[in-house]
């Protein structure tokens, strides 16, 4: 892997060159841009960035406003209010400089058990394992791990005395340029002979992805309530699923179909045939659709009576879009 390298490596704004020592400044700061954004859009980001503030000295003595202002588009505003208190940190209690193990950088604001690997190992040339998505797919291939769990101790019996800095960064762009997630360049791998994933033919199922859990089921109604050609909304209360939406009415979600149970209005109910069913982020819900023509002044407060023909221009979320097309009004 060293070997590759030094012939391979990628040339990165961040990167110190061929024998060079790192700049722990600029390790860390690439590295907290680099865990939400890819690396071609830091590359301009992190040039402006080190030409205004180019060590923590002047980021600890930064306006925060300023700094926020400067992250836009770099992913959570936690990351740079945190990149000044780390900056402060550094400057305040560590004599201006970043400590060098692990243990040390991770007691700092910001830094995780990922970036104070990255760091330790970047910046310093100690012997930390870092993974992040690339090497986790490289070290599951390398070793056709089925579980996730395995990864890390793993990587860490390839972690090497010699120039684990530089090991770390060569695994990274293995993973980035050669051991891609789709159409790995195995030919052109360092790892080939040593990579069970390339001797089994399977490198593509690698990483295994989680079984995903199954999302509960969950079952309501929603009342389709007419006047003329005019359908019954609501808003949504503020809280909760599609909160302070304009909606059709429902009555309550459960785990089993809950029936006319909350209906707008007494009136004579029917059920059509149609269901509908829509997938939200924590549940799958089953619903199925009444529909009665209400007399106008029995709709509660604060519904509104809304033409039938214009419903497209009532702003439904999704799931209540379905149900409309499922009554075969619309
Ligand atoms: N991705 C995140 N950190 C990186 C680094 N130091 N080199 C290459 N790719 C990276
Ligand atoms: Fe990845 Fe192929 Fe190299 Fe194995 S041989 S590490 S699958 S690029």
């Amino acid at each position: 892997m060293l070997r590759w390298y030094d012939t391979h490596r990628r040339t990165l704004p961040w990167r110190a060159g061929p024998g060079e020592r790192a700049d722990p400044y600029r390790v860390w700061l690439s590295e907290v841009m680099l865990q939400q954004t890819t690396v071609a859009t830091v590359g301009p980001r992190f040039a402006a960035w080190v030409a205004r503030w180019p060590d923590f000295a002047s980021l600890a003595r930064a306006d925060e406003a300023d700094v926020m202002a400067a992250w836009a588009g770099l992913g959570y505003y936690a990351r740079a209010r945190n990149l000044v208190a780390c900056a402060r940190a550094v400057v305040g209690g560590h004599n201006g400089a970043f400590p060098r193990t692990e243990a040390e950088l991770r007691a700092l604001p910001g830094i995780g058990d990922y970036t104070a690997a990255a760091i330790a190992a970047i910046a310093f040339d100690e012997p930390a394992t870092v993974v992040d998505a690339n090497v986790e797919r490289v070290v599951a291939r390398l070793f056709r791990l089925e579980d996730k769990a395995a990864t890390r101790p793993a990587a860490a019996t390839l972690t090497p005395a010699e120039r684990p800095g530089d090991f770390a960064q060569a695994m990274m762009d293995l993973g980035a340029t050669i051991c891609t997630s789709r159409g790995p360049k195995c030919l052109l791998c360092p790892l080939r002979e040593q990579c069970a994933a390339y001797a089994a033919g399977d490198q593509e199922r690698y990483p295994v992805k989680p079984a995903r859990a199954d999302k509960p089921t969950r079952h309501g109604t929603i009342f389709w309530a007419r006047n003329g050609g005019d359908v019954l909304l609501v808003r949504r209360p503020p809280k909760g699923l599609l909160g302070g939406m304009r909606a059709l009415p429902t009555g309550p979600w459960s785990a089993e179909p809950p029936g006319l149970a909350d209906a707008p209005a007494p009136a004579d109910w029917h059920l059509l045939p149609a269901t509908v069913e829509h997938v939200f982020t924590h549940f799958r819900l089953k619903l199925v659709l009444a529909t009665a023509a209400i007399d106008r002044h029995a709709a509660p407060d604060g519904a509104l009576w809304w033409p039938i023909e214009s419903l497209g221009e009532a702003g439904l979320p999704t799931v209540f879009a379905k149900a409309a097309s499922a009554t075969g009004e619309p």
